[in-house]
């Protein structure tokens, strides 16, 4: 279900026994229905929600394999009542901790305004921003993309520090483990997120988690919008309660061109390309087609979900 170029498909070894079917998700329910109706395997994006419904239309399915890390768009709970494996592609790290510490940069230096008045004929080499090195960086999510940020980081002489839900996360060197969600938000210059969405994570930054940031700090997100009360950011933003934000994921996207957040000087929003280098796709393709192959044939998988 991802438009993959015959020639991606003919180099890759495993599947050659099996029926490709390319699909598009938009097509009528019955084109979909047809070509769900045998399969074993899906691959899709993250672009393609897997709810449900479609999946009713493939009671063969043995494995959903995203081509993404996150898996906000799959019905995980009808996947695990079906027994149906959801594996994911986790070789985006570094591409996406480098767009985070661009995201950073650009919002601690104002590179967003000077880029902005500059396409308005404004040449203003007066703007001045704020010093990377020794502000105190938030990850919310510890896990691997989190670390590669935090390596970055670390190397750009800033100081950092995390909260993970999760306890039994090994140590980073230089990176302090702090208590509570509210004394990371409290101190930190730059906030960033780096958690799945989900029930638990969904508007985990809102009105009442902005108001413990300290005035004019400055919020990332290259994970999933939804962590994000959009409303509540606009408000803290444009009053200048928070100093700036850098976001590659927005909770509707691509946004209504009304957005008002896309109308704030101190935000630079990205079309969510956190993945996007060649390698870093191919990558990701290459990885989630040997997901898919495993799966079929019965085969251990490492990038099996534990639902
Ligand atoms: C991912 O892999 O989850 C990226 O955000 C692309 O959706």
């Amino acid at each position: 279900m991802v438009p993959l170029a015959a020639p991606q498909i003919a180099w890759f070894e495993g599947l050659d026994d099996c029926e490709l079917v390319l699909v598009d998700p938009q097509a009528p329910t019955g084109e979909l229905a047809a070509a769900l109706e045998p399969a074993a395997a899906v691959l899709v994006n993250s672009h393609v929600r897997v709810d449900s419904p479609l999946l009713a239309m493939a009671p063969h399915l043995r494995a959903i394999s995203t081509v993404s890390v996150g898996f906000d768009h799959i019905d995980t709970r009808v996947a695990v009542e079906r027994g149906i494996s959801v594996t994911t592609t986790p070789v985006l790290s570094d591409a996406v901790a480098d767009l985070t510490m661009a995201l950073m940069t650009m919002a601690l230096r104002r590179l967003g305004e000077a880029m902005r008045d500059l396409s308005n004929g404004v040449w203003s080499n007066e703007i001045l921003g704020a010093d990377v090195r020794g502000k105190l960086l938030f990850l919310v999510g510890f896990g691997r993309i989190a670390r590669e940020v935090a390596a970055r980081a670390l190397a750009a002489k800033m100081h950092v520090c995390a909260y993970d839900v999760r306890d039994d996360l090994e140590p980073m060197p230089g990176v302090e483990r702090v208590a509570s969600l509210a004394d990371g938000l409290s101190r930190a210059d730059v906030v960033s997120l780096h958690v799945d969405l989900n029930p638990t994570t969904h508007h985990l930054l809102d009105d009442a988690a902005i108001a413990m940031m300290r005035p004019g700090a400055v919020v990332i997100n290259t994970a999933r919008g939804g962590t994000i009360d959009q409303a509540a950011l606009y408000r803290a933003l444009a009053c200048g309660q928070l100093g700036a934000a850098g976001l590659d994921v927005l909770e509707r996207e691509p946004p209504d061109p009304n957005e008002p957040l896309l109308s704030l000087a101190n935000v630079v929003v990205l079309p969510h390309i956190g993945s996007a280098t060649t390698e870093t796709r191919l990558a990701m393709l290459e990885c989630a087609m040997t997901n898919v192959v495993a799966c079929v044939r019965g085969n251990p998988c490492a990038h099996v979900l534990q639902l």
